[in-house]
């Protein structure tokens, strides 16, 4: 089913200063370009470090996204970032939808605006879906998981420019990832629903985030329909986030 390599994705959140985040960048792009895993690599810095890490790993393997945008292209939005902007600092990529932001009343609705301005100024979204725990523990998780998915997708998106992530609300930042067995399951259903949905959505990528570490991650990217990892705290360490994507590479 993985046609192409996976995809290790490092969602630095609010994280990183200059220097460190600078360091951070180069060391995994030399090594990158040093050791070659048989993976892509992705990292998402706060939007103020873009600009120059975009700039110190240009023409380079490791790609470069941001955490959000706004639905609009320009205007009285103080505080906001339009795709445009985010476009022209280098990223090529941007995470929509993610959890931490739907919990501060970002709907589906305003994710697929905010992809539809994404692809407009040329980023590819990687748009997050994910139950919480009381939605698992009700029986509702698929169709969380699928109601999200249905409404977060701009129209005529082609499966192409899209990542999907699976990340269960309830893993994120607590040690306790899904077990194997839930992230299948996940991952064939929006698997399914993607076919569905897009005329191509086979070749859609779904990674799988939600406390992946360097002890996990070989089991999980080893499971069915899962193309990747999206890494939060873990991608903040050079030698964790390499050892993730060895695992990836292996
Ligand atoms: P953690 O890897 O810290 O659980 O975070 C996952 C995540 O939210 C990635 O977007």
């Amino acid at each position: 089913m993985n046609k192409r390599p996976p995809l290790i994705a490092g969602n630095w959140k609010m994280n990183g200063l200059r220097t460190g985040g600078r360091n951070l960048a180069r060391s995994l792009a030399g090594w990158l370009v040093e050791t070659r895993p048989a993976v892509e690599m992705l990292i998402c810095p706060p939007a103020t470090l873009l600009a120059e890490i975009a700039a110190s790993t240009v023409g380079g393997p490791l790609r470069i996204g941001a955490q959000d945008c706004h639905e609009q292209t320009s205007g009285a939005h103080t505080g906001s970032l339009s795709a445009a902007m985010l476009a022209d600092a280098g990223a090529g990529v941007v995470i929509l939808g993610h959890s931490e932001r739907r919990r501060l009343g970002e709907d589906s609705a305003l994710v697929a605006a905010k992809a539809a301005a994404a692809l407009a100024a040329g980023l590819r979204p990687l748009i997050c879906v994910g139950e919480t725990l009381v939605e698992r523990e009700t029986g509702i998780a698929a169709q969380t998981v699928t109601a999200q998915l249905r409404d977060s997708l701009p129209p005529g998106i082609a499966a192409t420019d899209l990542t999907i992530a699976y990340e269960p609300v309830w893993a994120i930042g607590t040690g306790r990832h899904a077990d194997g067995a839930t992230i299948a399951e996940m991952h064939a259903l929006i698997r399914r629903e993607l076919a569905d949905l897009l005329a191509d959505g086979a070749s859609c990528r779904v990674l799988y985030g939600g406390s992946v570490t360097p002890a996990n991650a070989d089991a999980i990217l080893t499971l069915p329909g899962v193309d990747g990892v999206l890494v939060g705290g873990a991608s903040l360490d050079t030698e964790s986030f390499k050892a993730i994507a060895m695992a990836g590479g292996a």
